[in-house]
Order: C-alpha cells, then sequence, then structure tokens
C-alpha cells in the first residue's frame, strides 16, 4: 500500500516537473529572440542553415522559392514583414499555418529568418 502510494507522488512530481519544464521554454519573446541571435551571429551572410532547415520543414506550404502557396500560404517572394513577426509567426503560427513553438532553437530560428528575407525578389 505504501509503496503505491510512493508510485503515485512519483507520478505528480513528474507531471509538475514536465509543466514547469513547458513554461520555461514558452515565454517566446520573438524580440529578445532576434536580439540575442541574429547580431551575434559570426557571419550572417552564410544562410546555408537557414535554407537546410526551410527546405526541411516550410517547403510543403511555401515552396522552395517561397512562392509555392500551397494551404493558401503567403508568398515569401514579395512578403514585407519585419524579422521580428517572421520569428512571431514561426513559433506561433497564424492561420493555416502551424505553430513551430520551441522546436528550432533560437539560433536556428534567427537562420530560418534570414534565409526568408532572402526569399524576397
Ligand atoms: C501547413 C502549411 C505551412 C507550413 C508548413 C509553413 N507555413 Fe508559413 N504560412 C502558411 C500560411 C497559410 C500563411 C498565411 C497565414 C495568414 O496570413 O493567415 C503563412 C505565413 C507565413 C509567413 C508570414 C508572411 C507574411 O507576409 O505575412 C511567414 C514569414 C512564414 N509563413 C514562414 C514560414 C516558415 C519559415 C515556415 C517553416 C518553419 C513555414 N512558414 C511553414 C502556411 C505554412
Amino acid at each position: 500500500m505504501r509503496e503505491r502510494r510512493n508510485n503515485i507522488c512519483v507520478c505528480v512530481f513528474m507531471l509538475l516537473y514536465c509543466m514547469a519544464c513547458n513554461n520555461a521554454n514558452s515565454p517566446s519573446n520573438p524580440a529578445k529572440i532576434y536580439s540575442d541571435t541574429t547580431y551575434k551571429m559570426t557571419n550572417p551572410q552564410n544562410t546555408s542553415r537557414g535554407k537546410e532547415l526551410f527546405e526541411a520543414k516550410c517547403i510543403a506550404c511555401h515552396g522552395v522559392d517561397g512562392n509555392y502557396k500551397n494551404n493558401n500560404a503567403a508568398d515569401l517572394s514579395v512578403t514585407v514583414i519585419d524579422s521580428i513577426s517572421i520569428i512571431n509567426i514561426i513559433k506561433n503560427g497564424k492561420g493555416a499555418m502551424p505553430m513551430f513553438g520551441s522546436l528550432f532553437p533560437d539560433p536556428d530560428l534567427a537562420q530560418i529568418e534570414l534565409y526568408v528575407k532572402t526569399l524576397r525578389k
């Protein structure tokens, strides 16, 4: 009986721990991510990592050139939104675009954001 109670304690503890973890990741502040990472990159011109991630996660809707417009995706070759808004949309989603939450570590997010801007004509 005592053992079962201990198991319940462990479960409750783990549940609380998981919730705390999620909270630690969730204060998604796009402006902070942008200022923390983008300007600190040694070579912001090199967006090969951003390209790789974009081609893995984004082209299904946006296409390699950003203008595929599948699922009514915004045309990234003509978009004019600023960097912080781009980061915000990737993290939190918009309309039919899914949120990517904390899937991308901040430096990767900054790389994708830089790459998205290279798609503009
Ligand atoms: C399931 C399809 C889908 C995927 C996958 C997707 N998007 Fe989108 N995206 C959309 C749609 C739809 C919109 C338009 C949202 C709206 O305005 O309602 C959009 C809008 C955007 C915008 C805003 C453009 C503007 O000018 O308003 C950006 C930036 C963007 N996506 C970047 C990305 C990036 C980067 C990825 C990959 C990490 C990605 N998207 C993955 C569907 C998608």
